[in-house]
C-alpha cells in the first residue's frame, strides 16, 4: 500500500501511544520498529479501524507506503540516534518530504538538522510533545517549529491527536527551526522548577510541621480547588494518598531519595545561562537533582553535623496551611515569569517571534505543568505581546503583591530550621531582584573599577568613569 497519511518510527511507550492515537483519529500510520517484534506487537494488539496501523518491516518500506510528501515521526533517544535514523532514512525520501523529531531534542541539534536537510530539499520539524505516556495516547500539548508549510501539511492531524482546551486544540506552530523544541525545553526547565517547589512544600509540612504523607495529601488535594489547581500538584495528592502493599505504609517512604534527569531542565538552564537571561529557579531545580543524587556524600556529611537542630516538628494550623498554600502560588507565579522571559529573549536571539499567549494556550491542557495559572498568563500576553515580564501583567502583580509575604515566610521557616528550600528561595530573590528599581550592582561596578579599571557610569553624567580610587593598591 502507498497510502498511509503519516509514517512512525520508534515504537516505545510514547512512539506507540502517538501511533494509536493517529489511528484512533481515522489516520492511516505506517510504523517501524528496528525491533520487528515490536512492531508486530503494536500492530497486532490494535483492534481499532482497518488499515489504521501497517507495520512495515524497514525504513524503505515505510517511506513507501506513505502518500507523498511524506511525514515521518522519529521517536527515539535524543542525540546521535536521531542522526543515525536520518541518516539511514534518507537515501529512500523525495524532496518535499517531512522528518518530524517528536523528542525531546535539544534545539540547537534541531536548528543543525533544520539547515541540513533543507540543503537536501526536505522540510524537518522539531516538535516537542508534552504529557508523558498518558498524554501520548489520549491527547498531549504540541509545539511545533520548521517550515510553516510543513506544518501546515500535518497540522490536522496534530490537532486532532492533541488535549483541547475548551475546544481549542493545544497544538501550534511556534517559529521556525528549533522554535518547537525550545519552548519543550523552557515547558521542561518550568517542570522541574514546580517539581522542586512542590517537593520543598512537601518537606515543609512532612519534618517542620510532622504531617502525615496521607494529610500532606488532603491538604494538595483542597489547593488543588483552587487557584494552584494543576497536574502537578494533583498527581501529587494522588501519590501521598498511595500505600505501598509491601511495607503497609506511604509509597513515598519507600521511594529512594535520588533524582534522576534525562537533561531538558538542564539544557534550559545552561541555555539560560549562554543567553544572560534569569532563570535561577531552573537551575536551582536542577542542581537540587544533582545533590539528591549525591546520596553516600549527604550521609556521610550529615553524620558530622548531628549537633545541629533538627525540624521542629510541631502541629501545624490552617494559617500555616494558607501560608504555604500561597508560598506555592507566588513560586509558580516567578517560575513561570523566569520561563516566559527566557523565551521572550531567545525569541530575540534566534528571530523566531514566539507566540507568547499561544504558548500559554496551548499549556493549558495535556502538558505536564498545565494549571489554572496559564489562563491570566495568555490574557497578559494576548494584551501586551511585548510585556516587559510577568510581574507587570495588573492579575499576576495582584497574585504577587498578596502571595510573597507567604513566600517570605515559608523561606524564612525553611532556612531557619535547616530545611534546603532552594526553589521557594530564588523564585523569592528572583521576584525581589526583579522589583528593584536600583540594585545594589554599583557596587559590582565600583569594585570591578576598582581592582580592573573596568569603568563605571554615573547616574548624573554622560560618559565612563573611573574612580578616586588613588592612595591604595588595587
Ligand atoms: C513531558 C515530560 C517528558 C519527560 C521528560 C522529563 O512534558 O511529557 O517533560 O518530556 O518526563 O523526559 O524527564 P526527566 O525528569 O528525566 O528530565
Amino acid at each position: 500500500m502507498s497510502g498511509a497519511d503519516i509514517g512512525l518510527i520508534g515504537l516505545g511507550v510514547m512512539g506507540r501511544n502517538l501511533a494509536l492515537n493517529m489511528a484512533d483519529h481515522g489516520y492511516r500510520v505506517a510504523v517501524h520498529n528496528r525491533t520487528q517484534s515490536v512492531t508486530d506487537d503494536v500492530v497486532g494488539g490494535f483492534s481499532g479501524n482497518d488499515g489504521g496501523l501497517t507495520g512495515c518491516r524497514s525504513l524503505a518500506e515505510l517511506v513507501a507506503a506513505i502518500r507523498p510528501p511524506r511525514p515521518i515521526v522519529m521517536m527515539v533517544k535524543a542525540g546521535d540516534p536521531v542522526d543515525e535514523l536520518i541518516a539511514a532514512m534518507r537515501p529512500h525520501l523525495e524532496p518535499g518530504d517531512i522528518p518530524i523529531d517528536a523528542g525531546n531534542a535539544n534545539f540547537h541539534n534541531t536548528i543543525r538538522r533544520s539547515a541540513a536537510l533543507k540543503e537536501a530539499g526536505f522540510a524537518y520539524l522539531g516538535v516537542g510533545v508534552s504529557g508523558g505516556e498518558e498524554g501520548a495516547r489520549r491527547g498531549p500539548s504540541i509545539m511545533a517549529g520548521g517550515p510553516r508549510e510543513a506544518f501546515q501539511r500535518v497540522e490536522p492531524i496534530l490537532n486532532a491527536i492533541a488535549a483541547e482546551y475548551d475546544g481549542e486544540p493545544c497544538a501550534a506552530w511556534l517559529g521556525a527551526d528549533g522554535a518547537g523544541h525550545f519552548v519543550k525545553s523552557v515547558h521542561n526547565g518550568i517542570e522541574y522548577a514546580e517539581m522542586q517547589l512542590i517537593a520543598e512544600i512537601y518537606e515543609i509540612m512532612r519534618t517542620a510541621f510532622a504531617m502525615r504523607p496521607a494529610d500532606i495529601g488532603d491538604v494538595f488535594g483542597q489547593w488543588n480547588q483552587g487557584p494552584l489547581e494543576s497536574y502537578l500538584v494533583e498527581i501529587t495528592a494522588a501519590i501521598l494518598a498511595t500505600e505501598d502493599a509491601a511495607s503497609g505504609g506511604p509509597i513515598i517512604d519507600v521511594i529512594v531519595d535520588k533524582a534522576g534527569q534525562k537533561g531538558t531542565g538542564r539544557w534550559t538552564a545552561i541555555e539560560a545561562l549562554q543567553l544572560g537571561l534569569p532563570a535561577p529557579s531552573i537551575d536551582a531545580a536542577v542542581v537540587a537533582r544533582v545533590i539528591s543524587a549525591r546520596k553516600a556524600d549527604r550521609l556521610a556529611t550529615e553524620a558530622l553535623y548531628q549537633t545541629i537542630d533538627r525540624p521542629s516538628g510541631k502541629p501545624i494550623d490552617d494559617a500555616v496551611i494558607a501560608m504555604l498554600e500561597g508560598a506555592l502560588l507566588g513560586g509558580r507565579i516567578a517560575m513561570y515569569a523566569q520561563g516566559f522571559g527566557l523565551m521572550a529573549g531567545a525569541s530575540q536571539t534566534y528571530g523566531w517571534d514566539l507566540p507568547l499567549s499561544t504558548i500559554a494556550r496551548i499549556w493549558r491542557a495535556g502538558c505536564i505543568i498545565r494549571s489554572r495559572l496559564l489562563n491570566p498568563i495568555a490574557a497578559a500576553f494576548a494584551e501586551t505581546p511585548n510585556l516587559p515580564n510577568l510581574f507587570t501583567a495588573t492579575d499576576l502583580a495582584g497574585m504577587m503583591i498578596h502571595s510573597h509575604e507567604a513566600m517570605r515566610k515559608t523561606a524564612a521557616l525553611a532556612l531557619a530550621q535547616g530545611i534546603p528550600a532552594p526553589a521557594q528561595c530564588s523564585a523569592l530573590a528572583y521576584f525581589d531582584g526583579m522589583r528593584q528599581g536600583r540594585s545594589s550592582a554599583a557596587m559590582i561596578q565600583a569594585q570591578r573599577d576598582f581592582f580592573g579599571a573596568h569603568s563605571f557610569k554615573r547616574t548624573d553624567r554622560d560618559g565612563d568613569h573611573h574612580g578616586p580610587w588613588g592612595g591604595t593598591d588595587a
